[in-house]
Parts: structure tokens; C-alpha cells; sequence
């Protein structure tokens, strides 16, 4: 097969928005590995959006602050609202992950305070969105991909632009910012299949500068 993209080739999706594929595989045990660990003190849980509908990805955070929802809106809580205790701290080789690929994709002095880790199963969605509840859009968004492999779907700053569909592999890294840092984008629903790292399953750890 035309193997369009080297394992660490890197591909323009928008201005400001840079696939760095494979960029995370040399770290892939111990993400997963703190996956784990931060699950068992914050487990996975769907959250329900304002509107009163329960997401289908599940998800949990690790960092000084979580991305939450519920009946009340969105917003970063320093604790997790189902242990009512803090949530798990971030994982050194998460922060600097992060940092280096923001750094790799022309964003320098990214030290995001929070990772919203989203865990999907087949048939599981997300629906366009932009990542707008930070308190400024200086810094890039940063999303590294576990597992089974995803349609991204990354459109522009209407939600009426039409996304360009960008496949996502185990151990990719998007960086958005700049001029596409509110960029609609979402996932489709994940196609059944079976990986050797997480069976039935799709991670994706997104780090943002919350505060
Ligand atoms: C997100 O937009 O929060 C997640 C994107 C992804 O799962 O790749
Ligand atoms: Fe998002």
C-alpha cells in the first residue's frame, strides 16, 4: 500500500493546525499506564451537557483543574464532583509530551493546567464543537490519540464550514492554535475494531490552558 505519510511525517490540517503523526508512540506504555492510574482515582463517567443530554464519550481529567459539564454548563473545576476531591495530578510525561509537541507545531511555553482524558467505544460520537471555556485562546489546544483509529473532523470558525476529515492513528498528536485555535472540530463514531494496546477502545488526551 501507498503509505501517504511517514510514521513521523507531519501534515498541515488548517493555518496553525499541525498533525504530528506517531509523535506520541514512543511514550505509549506510560500514557497508558497513567490512563490507569488516573482512572482508578477518577474514574470514567458520562457527563450530561447543559441541555440535559448524557454524552456518549466517557471521561475523566487529570491536572490543577477538569473539564466539566452538567446541568449547569461547562466549566474547569479544581475538584472532581464525583470523589469531591482533586483531580489527579498530571502525569510528568503528559505535561512534557504536550509542551513539546506545542513547541514542534510553533507554539513555545505551553504549560497547559489541565488534560481531559475522553475514552471511546464503537459507535461512540462528538459532535462539532469549538474549545472556548479557557480564559484566552493564546495558547494552543494540544490532543494525543490512543488506540483504535478515529475520523477528526476539523472544520473552520462557523460551525456551518465544512470539516476536512482527518484520519487519527494511535500515537498522533493535533495541535491547534493560532488563527485555528476556535476551530470547529469532532469525532466521528468510532468504527468497531480491535487494538493490541486497548482492545475496544479509542483515548484521547486533550491539554489546554485553562486558567
Ligand atoms: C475533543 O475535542 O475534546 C476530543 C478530540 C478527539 O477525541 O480527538
Ligand atoms: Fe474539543
Amino acid at each position: 500500500m501507498l503509505d501517504l505519510f511517514p510514521p513521523e511525517g507531519r501534515q498541515e490540517i488548517g493555518e496553525g493546525a499541525v498533525l504530528l503523526h506517531g509523535r506520541a508512540l514512543a511514550h505509549q506504555h506510560a500514557l497508558l499506564a497513567a490512563i490507569e492510574t488516573i482512572a482508578a482515582r477518577s474514574p470514567f463517567r458520562r457527563m450530561v451537557t447543559p441541555g440535559g443530554f448524557q454524552m456518549s464519550v466517557a471521561m475523566t481529567n487529570c491536572g490543577r483543574v477538569g473539564w466539566v459539564t452538567d446541568r449547569s454548563g461547562y466549566r474547569y473545576d479544581p475538584n472532581d464532583p464525583e470523589t469531591g476531591t482533586p483531580w489527579p495530578d498530571m502525569p510528568e510525561v503528559f505535561a512534557t509530551l504536550a509542551r513539546e509537541a506545542a513547541r514542534e507545531a510553533g507554539f513555545d511555553g505551553f504549560a497547559p493546567e489541565a488534560c481531559l482524558v475522553n475514552r471511546y467505544e464503537p459507535g461512540t460520537r462528538l459532535s462539532l464543537h469549538q474549545d472556548k471555556d479557557e480564559r484566552n485562546y493564546a495558547h494552543p489546544v494540544v490532543s494525543v490519540s490512543l488506540g483504535l483509529p478515529a475520523t477528526f473532523q476539523f472544520g473552520g470558525l462557523k460551525r456551518s464550514d465544512r470539516p476536512t476529515k482527518v484520519p487519527l492513528q494511535h500515537g498522533d498528536v493535533v495541535v491547534w492554535g493560532g488563527p485555528s485555535r476556535l476551530a470547529f472540530h469532532g469525532v466521528a463514531a468510532l468504527k468497531d475494531g480491535e487494538h493490541p494496546l486497548t482492545g475496544r477502545r479509542r483515548y484521547n488526551l486533550t491539554f489546554r490552558k485553562a486558567l
